[in-house]
């Protein structure tokens, strides 16, 4: 599938959203916080560090955004899933845990979410995913996901955002959906309006404590 790119050197200025923070050596390793999630029928465990993103606990929007998709998704028994900006892999590895059929694809610009995303598959013996560091999908082939989940990088900007909905209408096969959490207060409806023009359609499938849940079918 894709290529992984180098990694590349730390700097103090960085944000979750980085592509400047260097993996966590093994003694940081030891300091990182553990916590677990209860989803569906699975109890999994987390490795969260300094520098991801939401590493005190599961982030409300993406939390909402898996029940959304369990709620009202209707995906193929086999599918090639990516989780676009996993940060420490919530949404990767519970996908996988609970689609065993499924192949899970886990991408992150930061390298020590993608650290963590690998551990947190391996501590949870996931064996039906990956996960890469990448600066979205550009070097990603066309049309190999069914489906893209997608919790964006708000901080990092629209230029950014408007790249990863590209690439993911891009790398999805037709017939395959984006589905992305989006704060009402952070520009959700000016999204969907968006990825409406982009893919032809554009559903709200849930609004709740202020989050958007968007579903972009790839005609
Ligand atoms: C809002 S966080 C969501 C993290 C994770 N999915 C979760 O639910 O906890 C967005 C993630 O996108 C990543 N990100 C930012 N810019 C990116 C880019 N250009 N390519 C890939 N990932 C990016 C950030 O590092 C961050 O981990």
């Amino acid at each position: 599938m894709p290529s992984r790119p180098p990694q590349q050197a730390p700097t103090s200025s960085s944000h979750y959203f980085s592509h400047h923070l260097a993996p966590f050596s093994p003694s940081e390793l030891q300091k990182a916080r553990s916590i677990s999630i209860h989803f569906e029928s699975v109890e999994l465990q987390f490795l969260t560090g300094q520098g991801t993103f939401s590493r005190a606990e599961f982030d409300e929007g993406s939390q909402l955004l898996l029940d959304t998709m369990f709620k009202y998704g209707e995906f193929p028994d086999k599918a090639n899933f990516c989780d676009l900006g996993c940060g420490w892999g919530p949404v990767g590895t519970l996908w996988a845990k609970t689609h065993p059929k499924h192949r899970v694809f886990a991408l992150d610009v930061n390298p020590r979410a993608v650290q963590l995303t690998q551990l947190n598959f391996e501590r949870n013996t996931v064996s039906n995913a990956v996960a890469w560091c990448a600066d979205g999908l550009s070097a990603t082939r066309d049309s190999v996901f069914d489906i893209v989940a997608c919790n964006p990088p708000i901080r990092a900007g629209n230029a950014t955002i408007d790249s990863l909905f590209e690439g993911a209408q891009r790398c999805l096969k037709p017939g395959g959906e984006l589905w992305a959490v989006i704060r009402t207060a952070q520009g959700a409806k000016s999204w969907a309006k968006k990825l409406s023009a982009q893919f032809g359609d554009c559903h709200t499938m849930e609004m709740r404590n202020g989050f958007r849940i968007l579903r972009a079918p790839k005609c």
